[in-house]
């Protein structure tokens, strides 16, 4: 298989953690005989010092022409008293709307041999395996009328949490396809004892639900969702909400299992490229040590070749190779303290390579 695949490592350490993934991939095309091409763009604080501009059109273009995207991280101390369009962030919020990417796609797994790293007792978080799909380019964060004003001398503030049909039927039905290919089972969180919102959100879960007689479907308020994630989180396998209540839980969710340097995502695209990033940010404490956790970036790279490429086997391949470089004792820092299997960012790449090529 042919794919081009614009690389876009950013700042800090988003540029160490994505050497290591694109060594992962080119690992998987070796052993299977596909064809990657890496292009890479500049994104970020590192694209405004050279270029001027946190998203130059040249990246953009890239993106468009590629088959899927990885990104790194961006941001860092140098650029935050920058005004606010020379920001780093600019330029991923940027890459997220020039492509359109309305859903973030989140996977929590629990690794037995990371159990001490979770703030949840081992037999509540054990097993725990589920997806959080976030609305991205709806809702609050986007709704008009949104401001401040002075009304009968009071400052007045307002925030829209605006949503179309369409928007929340194509996310709906996402969850629904993702979660026939898991457990069968959808629980979409909303607020419809309170919000309008949440009511066409409930009607249209129900209307989709009846293509995928596969799939249970069940509703459950936010409030309680946030208390359930906690209370019993192998409940759940694909969980569907709108943009900030998604926000929140998905940043809730990605505490339980331990690590944010093991956490990867995945944005989905309704036309073009997908992209694929680790949760985390670009680390500024640790950045240029080479001792970042590479794997939330080799996990999103194994998402690509699932979501992107419909390369199953291979991305089932990384995985596996990621758990048992785990359960051999193999830790970065950020996992394990210190120790005599603390590894740097290259060679915890370079290990799960290893694993990758040994198995069949
Ligand atoms: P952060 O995720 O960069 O770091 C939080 C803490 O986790 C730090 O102590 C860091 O050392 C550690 N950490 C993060 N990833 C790690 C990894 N792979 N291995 C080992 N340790 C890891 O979040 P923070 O410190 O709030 O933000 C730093 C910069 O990153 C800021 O400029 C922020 O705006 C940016 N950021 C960018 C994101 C993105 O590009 N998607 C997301 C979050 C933050
Ligand atoms: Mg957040």
């Amino acid at each position: 298989m042919q794919k081009k695949i614009a690389v876009l490592p950013g700042d800090g350490i988003g540029t160490e953690v994505t050497r290591g993934a694109v060594e992962i991939l080119k690992a998987v095309a070796d052993r299977y005989g596909h064809d990657f091409q890496f292009e890479y763009g500049l994104i970020g604080g590192t694209a405004i010092d050279q270029t001027g501009n946190p998203l130059p059109e040249d990246t953009i273009s890239l993106c468009k022409d590629s088959d899927a995207v990885l990104l790194g991280a961006v941001g860092g101390p140098k650029w935050d008293s920058n005004p606010s369009h020379l920001r780093p962030e600019k330029g991923l919020l940027g890459i997220r709307k020039q492509l359109n990417l309305y859903a973030n796609l989140r996977p929590i797994s629990f690794y037995a041999s990371l159990s001490e790293a979770s703030p949840l007792r081992k037999e509540i978080i054990q097993d725990a395996d589920f997806m959080i799909v976030r609305e991205l380019t709806g809702g609050l964060y986007f709704g008009k009328p949104s401001g401040r004003t002075m009304e009968s001398g009071q400052e007045t503030v307002v925030d829209t949490l605006l949503y179309h049909r369409y928007e929340i039927k194509r996310i709906i039905e996402l969850a629904f396809s993702l979660a026939e290919q898991r457990r069968g089972k959808v629980t979409s969180v909303d607020k419809a004892n309170v919000l309008e919102s949440s009511k066409l959100w409930r009607e249209v879960a129900e209307e989709v639900s009846k293509d995928y007689p596969n799939v249970a479907l069940e509703h459950m308020l936010v409030d309680n969702a946030a208390m359930q994630l906690i209370r019993n989180p192998r409940q759940f396998d694909v969980v569907v909400t709108e943009n900030m209540f998604g926000d929140i839980l998905s940043d809730e969710a990605s505490v339980l299992t331990g690590s944010l340097g093991m956490l990867p995502s995945a944005s989905i695209s309704s036309k073009g490229p997908n992209l694929y990033e680790p949760i985390h940010g670009s680390a500024p404490d640790i950045a240029g040590q080479n001792k970042a956790n590479p794997i939330a970036a080799i996990l999103s790279a194994a998402s690509m070749l699932r979501n992107s490429f419909g390369l199953e086997q291979e991305a089932q391949a990384v995985e596996a190779a990621v758990e048992a470089v785990l359960e051999a004792g193999f830790r970065t820092a950020d996992l394990s303290g210190s120790g005599t299997n603390t590894l740097s960012t290259e060679q915890m790449a370079e290990e799960i390579k290893i694993s990758m090529l040994g198995h069949e």
